[in-house]
């Protein structure tokens, strides 16, 4: 399989690599592209062409194929996918697109997947409201279900999106290394959601208790090291393949494990990439591209896919619990997709 999972912010749509692992859900991954889309529907053609921004550019839906699968992977013996499965994707989606219109008023960003964002084709103060409409639909969603427990787990995502999020502000240009503190910052940020959407669906199906937690554990483990990943692109990759312009963490004093590995060090590198940091040399151009230049020369990529590594097969490992299925293959094949991705 040739990678080309690329971050999430970069693709207009579902890769080929993706879409094949998808295959098993193919009928109701259709279907939550429609819900999807039906959502663009509004009586103001101004906010249908707000919408219309937002999901133009489509985007993988890594985390509705997860859902999909997931919950395919746990269906009870004879049991079909049922609308509820397809309106846990959607509303996983929709919380996932909401964040990020947000996340780019917060960055500043101009550019998602290739295209002009929301903040920058109008203002900030439409894409915010922008945000609340996605949100607001993911909760409606949310009621549809009935179900209290995964209300519940989505609750908490929407707080730990919004506390991954402080806390990444409260590190910026922070060069005191605290493993702990980007770890919790990786489970707000990306880690929540994965691991709702993978243990919301057998959730719907009454899965035993166990089978509830290994997909707990899967999603989690499998978002961390998505995240992981998804740093390392931003010191290894070009703005081509981004979608965005790479090296941007570094540039915004945000720590990843790819510079946190060469700050510990407690050498030469660590101290010229630390002044570097300190004095906001990298948020110029000369000063990010030296800053990257340490980081790959000292270590910093390879000690990241090692990291990744672990995590994947954390991942991994949580898998073992589940009967054979084409949705268990596709689950794990997501993994070793993930994992090109750092080639
Ligand atoms: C991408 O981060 C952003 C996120 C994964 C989540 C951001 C969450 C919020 C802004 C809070 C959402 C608000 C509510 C009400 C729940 P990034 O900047 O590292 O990635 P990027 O490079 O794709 O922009
Ligand atoms: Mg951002």
């Amino acid at each position: 399989m040739t990678g080309t999972l690329s971050s999430h912010t970069a693709e207009a749509t579902t890769p080929f690599e993706l879409s094949a692992l998808f295959e098993p859900v193919a009928t109701e991954f259709k279907q939550v592209e429609e819900s999807l889309r039906s959502n663009l529907v509004d009586d103001s053609p101004f906010v249908a062409t707000l919408l219309s921004q937002v999901f133009s550019t489509g985007g993988k839906r890594i985390r509705p194929g997860l859902v999909l699968l997931s919950s395919g992977a746990t269906l009870g013996a004879g049991a079909k996918f049922t609308q509820n499965h397809i309106i846990l994707a959607v509303l996983t989606e929709l919380i996932h697109t909401a964040s990020l219109v947000h996340d780019d008023v917060i960055d500043k960003a101009s550019v998602r997947r290739g295209q002009e964002t929301v903040n920058r084709r109008w203002n900030d103060k439409l894409a915010v409201l922008v945000g609340d409409l996605l949100f607001a639909q993911a909760s409606i969603c949310l009621a549809r279900l009935q179900n209290p427990a995964i209300v519940g787990i989505y609750g908490q995502v929407l707080g730990d999106l919004c506390a991954g999020e402080i806390k990444q502000m409260n590190q910026q240009f922070v060069c005191q290394v605290n493993w702990q503190a980007y770890m919790q910052k990786s489970i707000c940020k990306t880690a929540s959601l994965f691991s709702a959407g993978c243990h919301s669906g057998p959730i719907l199906n009454l899965a035993p208790a166990e089978t509830v937690e290994a997909m707990r554990q899967y999603g989690t483990n499998l978002g961390i090291c998505f995240q992981i990943v998804d740093d390392l692109l931003d010191v290894t990759s070009s703005e081509s393949t981004l979608g965005k312009p790479a090296g941007s963490d570094l540039a915004q004093g945000i720590l990843t494990a790819p510079a946190l590995f060469v700050l510990q060090q407690n050498n030469a590198a660590s101290r010229e990439l630390e002044t570097l940091i300190k004095t906001r040399a990298v948020s110029q151009p000369g000063g990010a591209a030296v800053a990257l230049s340490i980081i790959k020369d000292n270590g910093g990529v390879e000690q990241t896919v090692k990291l990744a590594r672990n995590y994947a097969s954390k991942s991994k490992d949580a898998l073992k619990l589940l009967t054979a299925s084409p949705y268990k293959d596709s689950l794990a094949s997501m993994i070793d997709l993930l994992l090109e991705r750092t080639h």
